[in-house]
């Protein structure tokens, strides 16, 4: 049984292919840029294409991989069988998928409209496990794969930004990610949900006053927003093999959020 110090694992993604969803903006935008950067061929998926030829511009710039672009949504079974299997076939593996597509609406729950509740619970919840669903045979034929969904602070305490929905779907992301990780790790999938605190994205800055935003910011130990490529860089470190002994966790990004 060897138990003497190696090497640590390098930290590059040469010759690993994979999805990242909400590609056109953000956190999303932000890992696809970084996961180019580190070697990746990425396929982008979005809604917003005008976003995604930006994403492909910023990329353009960090790699030769190739890269794909779809636009599809979420949360129709149909588009999602498509683009996990028009990326397979085009690059011949899938060893990583981003579940980054989520939207935030604002509701008291008192207010909440139910349409409001269903629609949440479709893109933030029913759209990643629809990418899971799709991906994970791949990964599973091939022995390996990593699959990073995006929840959010929101999914380990309530949000300030958001509401019960949302706090809602992004706890079940959570459910959602130990339970695959648990089924599928001895088929050499992992799985782990990612949980950003507040960051500067069009998602929350579209939806916040300037006041908000310094409020908020008052309440984080590091007493500032995180940036989206700060968010990128951990999920590139959970696509890598740098993090190969992580399965079933969710792993924060909030600023000492969590612990107040
Ligand atoms: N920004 C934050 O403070 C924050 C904090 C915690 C978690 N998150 C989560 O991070 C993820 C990314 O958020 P962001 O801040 O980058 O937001 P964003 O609005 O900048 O990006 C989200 C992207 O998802 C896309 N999208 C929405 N619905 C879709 C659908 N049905 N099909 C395909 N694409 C769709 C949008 O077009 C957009 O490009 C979300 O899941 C969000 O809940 C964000």
């Amino acid at each position: 049984m060897e138990t003497k110090a190696e090497t640590a694992i390098p930290y590059d993604l040469k010759d690993r292919f994979g999805i990242v969803t909400g590609a056109a903006s953000g956190i999303g935008q932000a890992a696809a840029v970084h996961l180019a950067r580190m070697g990746a061929a990425v396929a982008l998926v979005d809604l917003n294409q005008a976003g995604l030829e930006e994403t492909v511009a910023l990329m353009g710039r960090q790699s030769d991989a190739p890269t794909l672009v779809f636009t599809a949504d979420a949360t129709d079974d149909g588009e999602v069988q498509r683009v996990v299997s028009e990326t397979a076939d085009a690059f011949g593996s899938l060893d990583f998928l981003i579940n980054s597509a989520g939207i935030l609406r604002r509701s008291g729950f008192l207010e909440m409209p139910l349409e409001e509740w269903d629609l949440m619970i479709r893109v933030n919840l029913r759209g990643p496990f629809l990418y899971c669903r799709h991906s994970v045979p791949h990964m599973v034929r091939q022995g390996r794969g990593v699959v990073v969904n995006v929840a959010s602070l929101a999914g380990r305490s309530s949000s300030i930004l958001g509401g019960a929905h949302y706090t809602s779907a992004k706890h079940a992301l959570i459910g959602l990610s130990r339970h695959m990780a648990r089924e599928l790790g001895p088929r050499g999938v992992r799985v782990n949900a990612f949980c950003p605190g507040a960051t500067l994205t069009p998602m929350t800055v579209n939806s916040t006053t300037e006041e908000e935003i310094e409020a908020v910011a008052a309440t984080i130990p590091r007493q500032r927003w995180a940036t989206p490529g700060e968010q990128a860089a951990v999920i590139g470190f959970l696509v890598s093999d740098a993090s190969i002994n992580i399965t079933g966790a969710c792993i924060d990004s909030n600023g000492g959020s969590l612990m107040i």
